[in-house]
């Protein structure tokens, strides 16, 4: 069928469209039936079958002759090796793993925090809590300890699974002591902590409390695979939102991996036994639809890549691994291709590999920019696909689907809706807009199975968040515009989320951490443009009336302080004093009006602005750093 049809039936059909899909996962029990709307606008799928995600991830391919073919490939730049482990070696290690957690009381629903660096035993983590039903939170090891304790927090886990440090270029992060740090902030304390200990950074345990991995698993009973009901959480995720409390994205067990499964022939274009690597990070989505779970479900061989895009020797690295291990669909964010384009923009790397096993590039996680697209195709000769997707639907809402029929790419464009996603380009009063018009892009319910069916401990929030502002609809958080073909083109966030090197991160959160410097009266951060990382937040500082203090200096703290407590990963570098800032004659600031004085964009002087001779200060406060430049 080609995609026209494909989608349409998706969206009048979609009882059948998807449960049609769901025979391609092994379920214990099948469900009746796949959309269950009785909580609507709530919506769950494949509530009543019983599953194990795991089993569909490891133990049947094991089943069905796949034993010996790699299943995960761990290709670590950063420690100059490559292992490689058979899908009967992850399934015979992760149900160790679980079997020593079930010995320790860990059970279905039982939440598990994973704070880990790009190692296979993040993956078997992860699928080890699959095995047991417990409900697995994967911490981005680029957090710092506060981070993690809001985590702790919310999530109130039983078990901490974490690495003894990460591997940065030129340092090691050690994470036990910020696990050490997060859990003595915490409320809500862990029962035990399971600790890899790596070889460039031993930590110190606490007795009775933290367990060497090894030690863990020697002599563990294998756990069987715990039935689940298809409405069950398989994961939390937290991601950024416009407050410093992050939102706990739940992912369903059912829908996940019909979903998952339904996109690595459909998108990515691979078979069974194909090699598929997605560069990314296990704490964000990316990691865990397309590092983890679908290339597993699907019988591929994933890569575990712990490495950067350069300096890792160089900016041939990609190339490397993808002509050692013949990837046949890589996945990347358009930042990295940008740092690797810095470094080599006439691609001299290229021509040293024969990447003739490379078949299709997939983008996502911040807007793909038309020149790294045509630098890419024009080094790679294969399609470029942009792709948009968040946290909260798990897998593309977006995309070319090249499995089912390669359509044609408009260049700043992530192409057309995924099945399931009927999506709408809204005005503020939830009017369709016409075609090429901007407005808020939402999609119709309900989401297709595998997006988010709620978020955790707060269901208030994922209304008012999702639901409330267009009835009927779910809100993106992204602007944008559909052409008369229905291509998207997503422009910009309708809140106070960034997007830095292809992470999401919450400038409200950053206000939070400045506003507790005791010196800052009041504060605003802005993402401004920047050619590698897409976005930089900077930050506006007002101090107290005062505060007799030189203003480098509280600059230098405030550096420190976010840095301390989100995490490097924040990237906040830039920030300024200032006397005031602009704001509307109703109080509200005006970070647009400033994002375009910093990027020197033309804009419009705000008609409710209380003082607009506080642009000028702004404008040179700018200027002093180098932005705002006409
Ligand atoms: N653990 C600890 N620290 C981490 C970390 C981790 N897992 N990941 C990143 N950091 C640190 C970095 O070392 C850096 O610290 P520094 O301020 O001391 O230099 C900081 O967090 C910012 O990291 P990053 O934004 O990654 O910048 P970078 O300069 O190290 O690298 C790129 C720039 C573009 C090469 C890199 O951001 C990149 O590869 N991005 C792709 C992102 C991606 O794949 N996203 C997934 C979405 S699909
Ligand atoms: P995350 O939840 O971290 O995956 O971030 C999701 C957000 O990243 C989206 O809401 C968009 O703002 C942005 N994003 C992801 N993919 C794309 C894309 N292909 N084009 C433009 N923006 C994107």
């Amino acid at each position: 069928m080609a995609y026209a049809d494909l989608h349409r039936r998706s969206i009048t059909d979609p009882n059948g469209f998807w449960m049609e899909q769901a025979q391609t996962i092994d379920w214990i029990t099948p469900p009746s039936k796949a959309l269950f709307d009785q909580k609507a606008p709530l919506y769950e799928w494949f509530s009543d079958g019983v599953v194990n995600t795991c089993w569909n991830a490891l133990d049947r391919h094991v089943e069905t002759g796949r034993g010996d073919q790699v299943a995960v490939i761990h290709d670590s730049p950063v420690t100059d090796s490559i292992t490689k482990l058979t899908y009967t070696e992850m399934r015979d290690q992760v149900a160790a793993l679980a079997g020593a957690m079930a010995a320790k009381g860990v059970t279905k629903g039982d939440r598990v925090i994973i704070y880990m660096p790009m190692v296979p035993e993040a993956l078997m983590a992860m699928l080890a809590c699959a095995r047991l039903g417990a409900i697995h939170s994967v911490v981005f090891g680029g957090f710092a300890a506060h981070e993690l304790a809001v985590r702790i927090d919310d999530a109130q886990p039983k078990c901490i699974i974490a690495g003894s440090c990460g591997i940065e270029p030129g340092r090691v992060v050690a994470y036990k002591p910020l696990l050490d740090g997060a859990i003595a902030e915490a409320t809500h304390k862990p029962d035990f902590t399971v600790i890899l200990q790596r070889e460039a950074l031993v930590a110190d345990l606490v007795s009775g409390r933290d367990y060497a991995w090894t030690d863990f698993v020697a002599g563990a009973t294998p756990a069987d695979c715990v039935p689940v009901d298809g409405a069950h959480p398989a994961y939390i995720l937290y991601t950024s939102g416009t407050t410093g409390q992050p939102k706990g994205v739940i992912r369903a067990t059912g829908g996940h991996l019909v979903a998952l499964q339904w996109t690595m022939k459909n998108i990515y274009n691979v078979d069974p036994g194909d090699v598929f690597w997605a560069a990314s990070d296990v704490g964000w989505v990316v990691g865990h639809s397309y590092i983890c779970y679908a290339p597993l479900v699907a019988g591929n061989t994933t890569i575990v890549f712990e490495g950067k895009p350069v300096g890792t020797p160089d900016a041939g690295t990609f190339w490397r691994v993808i002509s050692e291990h013949g990837v046949k669909s890589f996945f990347t964010a358009p930042t990295a291709f940008r740092a690797v384009k810095r470094e080599d923009p006439k691609g001299e790397y290229v021509t040293k590999y024969d990447l003739s096993c490379l078949k299709q590039v997939y983008l996502a996680g911040e807007r793909a920019d038309p020149d790294t697209i045509r630098w890419a195709e024009d080094q790679l000769n294969v399609p470029v696909i942009d792709h948009w997707w968040q946290t909260e639907t798990g897998w593309p809402m977006a995309a070319n689907p090249v499995g089912v029929e390669l359509m044609p790419v408009k260049l700043g464009s992530p192409a057309v809706a995924m099945p399931g996603y009927d999506i709408h380009v809204l005005d503020e009063g939830g009017h369709p807009v016409a075609a090429g018009d901007l407005g808020a892009i939402a999609a119709k319910l309900p989401l297709p199975p595998g997006t988010l069916p709620n978020l955790w401990n707060a269901e208030a929030r994922f209304r008012k968040s999702y639901l409330e502002q267009f009835p009927g609809y779910y809100a993106t958080g992204d602007a944008g515009y559909m052409d008369e073909d229905g291509y998207v083109y997503i422009m910009a966030r309708t809140d106070d989320v960034i997007n830095v090197a292809g992470h999401r991160l919450s400038t409200g959160a950053m206000e939070e951490v400045l506003a507790s410097h005791p010196d800052v009266a009041e504060c605003a951060v802005i993402g401004i443009s920047d050619d590698l990382k897409g976005q930089l937040p900077l930050g506006f500082l007002c101090l107290n009336k005062g505060a007799d203090r030189a203003a480098a200096d509280v600059v230098k703290e405030c550096v420190k302080l976010v840095r301390d407590q989100i995490g490097p990963v924040a990237a906040f570098k830039l920030a300024v004093v200032v006397e005031r800032l602009p704001k509307t004659r109703s109080g509200k600031i005006l970070r647009g009006t400033m994002v375009s004085i910093a990027d020197g964009k033309a804009f419009k002087m705000p008609a409710t602005i209380d003082d607009p001779a506080i642009l000028d200060e702004i404008t040179q406060a700018l200027q002093s750093l180098g932005y705002a430049q006409p």
